[in-house]
C-alpha cells in the first residue's frame, strides 16, 4: 500500500498529526452513528396497563399496547426510523400447529393496526415466527421426532405474513431459517395486492447462545426446553453459507437482509456487504444487551462509552442499520 522505496520515515510520517484536535480527527472520521440507523426491538403483551421487566435484560420491559404508544411517542421524537415487534402470547394461545399466528384479529396485528393509526410515519416491523405461539418453543412445525418440518413451517409462515401485512405491518421480517420461505412469502404478498411490503430477512442467522435472555423476554424458553434449533439456524462456524443463505434470499426477493447476533459476526457483515451491497442489518441480540449491561450494572463498563462504541462497529462492518434494545438509549445520548 504505502511507497515504501520512499517512505518518509518515523520523523515525517506522524499519523498522531491528524488525531491531534478534535477539528482533524473529526474531518478523517469515516462513519457515523446516528439516529436514523437504528430499530428498536419490542416486546408487546396482551391487555391493559401492563408492563413487566424481563430478568436477564435490565431496563427492557414487556408492554400492552397503551404504555407502548408513548414508547413509539418517543421513538418519532428521537428520529428512529423503525420498531421491530414481538409478542409474548398468552400460555393458553400456545399450541403444536401454532394457529394463533395467523388470527387476524390476534396480538400482532392488533398492535400494528393501532400503531399505523397512530404514527403513519413510523416504519413497522413484524416478526415471521412461529416460536412465540408454539407450544414447544421451536420456530416451526414439528413431526413426532421433534424435527422442525420445512415445508408444512412455510405455509404457515405466508399465512402470518399475509395477517401482518394486511394490518399494515410496513416490513415483515422472517426469522425462522425455513427454506424457500423468503419466495413463499414473496409470492403470496404479491398475489394478495401487498406489492409495498417489505422483507426483511433474517439471511444468516446462527444458532447462538446469545438469544437466552429474548426467550426468557418472549416465554419461549421453558417450552423449548433443551431444544436446540441447529437444524434450522446456522452452524456459528461458518460464514461462506452466510452468504449462500444471504445471496438466495436476496435472490428470493428479500429487499432486506439480517445478520444476526451482531458483534461476535462482524466478519460475517463485512463480507455480506461487500459481496452484495444490499441493504444490511446486524441484530445486537438480547445476550449482548445481557452482558453490556451487567458489566454496566457493575461499574465495570462505562455503558454509554461502550454502546455507542459498539453501535459504531457495526456501521464500520458494512450494517446500514442495527436492531438494538438500547435504540431509544443510544438516540437521546446521541442528542446531548
Ligand atoms: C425468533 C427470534 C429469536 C430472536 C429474534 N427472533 C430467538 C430465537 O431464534 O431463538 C432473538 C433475538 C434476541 O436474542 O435478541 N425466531
Amino acid at each position: 500500500m504505502l511507497p515504501f522505496g520512499q517512505f518518509p520515515g518515523r520523523r515525517m510520517r506522524r499519523m498522531r498529526r491528524m488525531r491531534r484536535d478534535e477539528f482533524s480527527r473529526r474531518l478523517m472520521r469515516e462513519n457515523v452513528l446516528t439516529a436514523q440507523d437504528l430499530i428498536y426491538p419490542l416486546f408487546v403483551l396482551d391487555g391493559e396497563n401492563r408492563s413487566e421487566a424481563v430478568g436477564s435484560m435490565p431496563g427492557v420491559e414487556r408492554m400492552s399496547l397503551d404504555r407502548l404508544l408513548p414508547v413509539a411517542e418517543e421513538c418519532v421524537e428521537l428520529g428512529i426510523p423503525a420498531l421491530a415487534l414481538f409478542p409474548v402470547i398468552d400460555a393458553g394461545l400456545k399450541s403444536a400447529g401454532a394457529e394463533e399466528a395467523a388470527n387476524p384479529e390476534g396480538l400482532v396485528p392488533r398492535v400494528v393496526a393501532a400503531l399505523k393509526a397512530r404514527f403513519p410515519e413510523l416504519g413497522v416491523i413484524t416478526d415471521v415466527a412461529l416460536d412465540p405461539y408454539t407450544s414447544h418453543g421451536q420456530d416451526g412445525l414439528v413431526d413426532a421426532s421433534g424435527y422442525v418440518m420445512n415445508d408444512e413451517t412455510v405455509s404457515m409462515l405466508v399465512r402470518q405474513a399475509l395477517v401482518h401485512a394486511g394490518a399494515g405491518a410496513d416490513v415483515v421480517a422472517p426469522s425462522d431459517m425455513m427454506d424457500g420461505r423468503v419466495a413463499a412469502i414473496r409470492q403470496a404478498l404479491e398475489g394478495a395486492g401487498h406489492v409495498h411490503t417489505r422483507i426483511l430477512a433474517y439471511a444468516a442467522k446462527y444458532a447462538s447462545s446469545f438469544y437466552g435472555p429474548f426467550r426468557d423476554a418472549v416465554g419461549s424458553a421453558a417450552n423449548l426446553g433443551k431444544g436446540d434449533k441447529s437444524t434450522y439456524q446456522m452452524d456459528p462456524a461458518n460464514s461462506d453459507e452466510a452468504l449462500w443463505e444471504v445471496g438466495m434470499d436476496l435472490q428470493e426477493g428479500a429487499d432486506m437482509i439480517m445478520v444476526k447476533p451482531g458483534m461476535p459476526y462482524l466478519d460475517v457483515i463485512r463480507r455480506v456487504k461487500d459481496a452484495f451491497g444490499a441493504p444490511t442489518y446486524a441484530y445486537q441480540v438480547s445476550g449482548e444487551y445481557a452482558m453490556l449491561k451487567a458489566a454496566a450494572q457493575n461499574g465495570w463498563l462505562d455503558e454509554r462509552a461502550c454502546v455507542l462504541e459498539a453501535l459504531l462497529a457495526f456501521k464500520r462492518a458494512g450494517a446500514d442499520g442495527v436492531l438494538t434494545y438500547f435504540a431509544r438509549d443510544a438516540a437521546r445520548w446521541l442528542r446531548s
